[in-house]
């Protein structure tokens, strides 16, 4: 069962920019430093809204799996969204269980925020990339 959404992925040819626009443009006084995640093949950068954050990505290296993305949608886009769960592991056998896909060998990788996650396949989510991660501490 879904609890919080945690956050919104949005892919970006330049979290720069994106930082500008959403300072700027929309507004927006929180933001976390970028940082890169090499194992991920991209750079992170948060936004902190009062009820949710956006987390802005940006290839890294060649290898990048947002490469194919960005080809498609040059300016940038939604690429996932983010939701808690109690317990990473049952929710990934669940979806399992339910005929969902789950990328990659389905073991939990640590995210962006210090936790295990995994990405289940638009194709079975209503066309949207969908994240699990286990419910960080206190949330
Ligand atoms: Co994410």
């Amino acid at each position: 069962m879904i609890g919080r959404l945690n956050h919104i992925g949005v892919a970006t040819p330049s979290i720069d920019e994106s930082v500008k626009m959403y300072r700027d443009i929309l507004g927006a006084t929180s933001f976390t430093e970028k940082w890169s995640m090499p194992e991920q093949g991209v750079w992170v950068c948060f936004v902190d809204l009062p009820n949710t954050q956006i987390e802005l990505i940006e290839p890294y290296g060649e290898d990048s799996p947002i490469h194919g993305f960005l080809a498609k949608n040059p300016k940038g886009g939604q690429h996932h969204v983010c939701y808690e769960v109690d317990d990473i592991i049952a929710a990934r056998d669940d979806m399992r269980a339910k005929g969902c896909t789950v990328l990659g060998t389905g073991e939990p990788r640590i995210g962006a925020h210090g936790v295990p996650v995994i990405f289940v396949h638009p194709k079975d989510m209503g066309g949207i990339l969908v994240e699990l991660m286990q419910k960080p501490e206190g949330h």
